[in-house]
């Protein structure tokens, strides 16, 4: 795509605005006026308002420097994304972006900086706790409510971090370095959806580097793609200090410096010197003006208040749809109301809710199991408490294991809630391992020759190893990090006020070394290779066959459901349409109400490109009554069966058979039916390093190489009869031919050329 990209669609009276400012004033509008705040133009009418973190609920700053992380407004604290994800529920996320917007009204924020799509490449990136999934489709389809939802109260969001920011290590100026099919398959649609779908008014750049160029000045990235191909008309902001060079990144579609670093003089040089076009900087200005524009009606309802009940009710609905039921041996859970009950773990008592950085948030409420538990009428006289261990790097004090026996013995039921510390994970630094603290699996280990009926119920904003132990727990409850009313959310699960009804948005391997990521984790000497290409998390996992712990998509309910009936068709009855529809019938077959996520997984035919076995391309979650039924249909669009080819630098759906699996994990399948679709026809012109084999099978080139095969001396037929002879003449360019037919090669390269350009042309495509 040329340099010429428009970069920004800003209204008229933007830029008309900006139009009648002076240069220095421009330049102005183009870095905040402070860590948290927009520049303002008080003659031009363009206010300074607020922009604040962010992701899962408000951080309103109190002060303006951005140090200053864990003092912020009370806000609600919804579930992060690494809870929330598992929820498989778009409304549900609506739900909460909405509450969300209310909230910056309040507050007066113009724009949350969230949701965070990026990828979870790997589980020990620091900040997967923020990040939604391993998968690119479930991301954007779930993170697109939050857009949604908080832009439905006129308030902005700022979907970040664009793009391939995968990892904490050295992550201000590490260099991903990430091939266009893993970028356009893996690390981008889940901006593009958001784009496409949700418009969201502002996407963050992320810090890093890709493929060898700062995001923040990437205009592939910024101008070429997201504007020109994807169509956005918003405005982009750096990352706190992620922009180096004022003049660089407003040529490559930088809005908005953040924080500002005082260089705006460099702007204004950048145009009087000709680095900047004056042009360029308008439209970045006018991005700013606009979005103020945007975001003021809702700026100026004063003395609005939102309701903290009620948000704490849309918190504690996420926090229970988020909670993930691994294991359940012998129906352990839920816990019978009049059971005596061992609730054992300092957790129960100090709930880890969510993560550190520049996304914690200062709560409104905070509710803890225990106290959730004592709500619901469980209370002292059949629940007995034992912290087991403390958070702290301490070992393990034998008195609290003791107790914790003690508290096990002749107990109906242990609920034993591990997890991990809160310094084990947060923002600025990946994790080095997996594993649960050790003194927690030795407590584990106590607790279970103690009382044989041990259900585990985690708290972690990342994957933790479960195989080592899980054969020591009747039941094992992923609990994530589920924001303030998490003790609520787990007491309605735990206690069957709701079903189980969380999925797994991410692989949990068996052994963190099984991550296809880790021969290039987390990179060095300033670079991280993106080596396993697509194949991230059960990409990897189910196309070459390696156990798991618990695959993606994974979760038990408290009842059972059966998938019937599956079909599928090519849709509109149109032959060249490279789209689906896909149904099934699904039945509550057990005995309580419950929720089924049905999900579907495309399986390609044999490709010429490596292509995963499956990959997720539709979800839906229902709720049925015991007994009840549903039939849930699914339109699968042209991208559900296409690769990036890097070859057409384009989409390409291959003709062919194409499976639809219909599925309760990506390793559970219902049940499949098959479509058979013609694909695109897109096809490379052919030169002279294409190879027999492409010639070949090609349209136009195929009878132009027959009829020279035909016509060929004895010499030159290269006995294609011989099987060997052409497997080996189909993979040689044509311009290789040298090494067979030595001297005339150059000759009969020429013939083919020219044989080809004339029926290619005859054929009306231009080259
Ligand atoms: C984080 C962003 C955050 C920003 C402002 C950065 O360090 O990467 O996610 O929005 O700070 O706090």
């Amino acid at each position: 795509m040329s340099n010429e990209t428009a970069v920004t669609n800003a209204s008229q009276p933007a830029a008309d605005t900006v139009r009648a400012l002076s240069l220095e004033e421009k330049a102005s509008l183009t870095s905040g006026a402070d860590a948290w705040h927009l520049q303002g133009i008080e003659h031009a009418g363009i206010e300074g308002f607020m922009i604040t973190d962010g992701p899962h609920g408000l951080r309103k700053a109190l002060n303006d420097t951005s140090a200053s992380i864990n003092e912020s407004a009370p806000a609600t604290c919804f579930p992060p994304a690494a809870g929330l994800s598992s929820s498989w529920n778009p409304d549900l996320v609506r739900d909460v972006g909405k509450a969300m917007g209310e909230e910056c009204i309040q507050e007066k924020v113009a724009v949350i900086l969230g949701p965070g799509v990026n990828i979870k490449r790997n589980p020990l990136g620091g900040r997967c706790f923020e990040f939604w999934s391993e998968d690119p489709y479930l991301a954007g389809h779930e993170a697109a409510g939050i857009v949604e939802g908080v832009q439905s109260q006129g308030v902005g969001t700022s979907l970040k971090h664009f793009a391939a920011n995968n990892q904490e290590t050295d992550r201000l100026r590490v260099d991903a370095l990430v091939s266009p099919r893993a970028l356009r398959e893996i690390y981008l649609p889940a901006f593009e959806y958001i784009v496409k779908t949700a418009d969201p008014w502002t996407l963050m750049c992320a810090y890093n580097k890709i493929n060898g160029v700062y995001a923040s000045e990437n205009r592939w990235l910024l101008t070429e793609v997201l504007r020109g191909e994807w169509g956005y008309d918003g405005m982009v902001m750096s990352d706190w200090g992620a922009d180096h060079n004022r003049v660089a990144a407003l040529n490559a579609g930088l809005n908005l410096q953040m924080p500002p670093d005082g260089t705006d003089a460099k702007v204004v040089a950048g145009v009087q010197g000709g680095a900047l076009n004056e042009e360029q900087l308008d439209r970045m200005a006018a991005g700013v003006v606009e979005l103020n524009a945007k975001t003021a009606p809702a700026m100026h309802r004063d003395g609005y208040h939102y309701d903290i009940a009620e948000h704490d009710d849309v918190a504690r609905r996420a926090a229970t749809e988020s909670v993930v039921l691994l294991k359940n041996e012998g129906g352990l859970l839920p816990v019978s109301k009049s059971a005596h009950i061992a609730v054992i773990g300092e957790f129960a008592r100090t709930p880890r809710y969510q993560g550190g950085g520049s996304s914690h948030i200062t709560p409104n409420r905070l509710s803890s199991f225990l106290e959730a538990a004592a709500l619901k009428g469980i209370d002292g006289t059949q629940l007995t408490f034992a912290p087991g261990f403390t958070l702290d790097d301490a070992p393990q004090d034998p008195a609290l294991t003791r107790k914790a026996v003690e508290a096990a013995t002749g107990s109906d039921i242990v609920l034993l809630f591990l997890g991990l510390p809160a310094d084990a994970e947060s923002e600025g630094f990946d994790r080095e391992s997996i594993d649960l603290p050790a003194k927690q699996l030795e407590l584990l280990d106590a607790v279970a020759a103690a009382n044989a009926n041990v259900a585990v119920v985690l708290s972690n904003g990342s994957v933790v190893s479960i195989a080592p132990w899980r054969d020591r727990a009747q039941a094992i409850v992923e609990g994530w990090l589920l924001g303030q009313a998490g003790g609520t959310g787990l007491a309605d699960v735990l206690f069957g006020d709701a079903d189980a009804s969380g999925r797994l948005a991410q692989s949990i391997p068996l052994r963190i070394e099984d991550d296809p990521s880790m021969i290039n984790w987390p990179g060095e000497e300033g670079h991280v290779e993106y080596g396993e290409g697509v194949y991230v998390g059960y990409r990897y996992y189910d196309s070459f066959g390696k156990e798991v712990a618990y695959p993606f998509g994974y979760g038990l309910s408290y009842t059972t459901f059966d998938i019937s009936d599956i079909a599928a068709t090519q849709s509109s009855g149109n032959i060249k349409t490279n789209t689906a529809s896909v149904s099934a019938k699904v039945i509550n077959t057990g005995g309580r109400d419950g929720y089924a996520t049905v999900q579907v997984y495309v399986a390609p035919p044999k490709s010429k490109v490596s292509r995963p076995v499956h990959e997720l391309k539709g979800f839906k979650k229902v709720f049925l009554k015991a007994g009840e039924s549903a039939t849930v249909s699914f339109d699968l669009d042209e991208r559900a069966f296409a690769y990036w080819s890097t070859r057409l630098n384009d989409w390409h759906v291959e003709a062919g058979d194409y499976r639809i699996e219909v599925a309760t994990s990506s390793r559970d399948i219902a049940g499949a039916a098959q479509v058979t679709l013609p694909g695109d026809g897109k096809k490379l012109p052919l030169n002279e390093w294409s190879t027999f084999g492409e010639w070949r099978v090609d349209p136009i080139g195929g009878p132009v190489i027959d009829s020279f095969m035909h016509n060929a001396s004895s010499q030159d037929a290269l006995a294609l009869d011989d099987p060997a002879m052409r497997i080996f003449l189909e993979s040689l360019p044509v311009n290789s031919l040298s090494m067979l037919v030595g001297v005339g090669s150059d000759e009969i390269i020429s013939t083919l050329m020219s044989g080809y350009r004339k029926r290619f042309e005859a054929a009306g495509e231009v080259e």
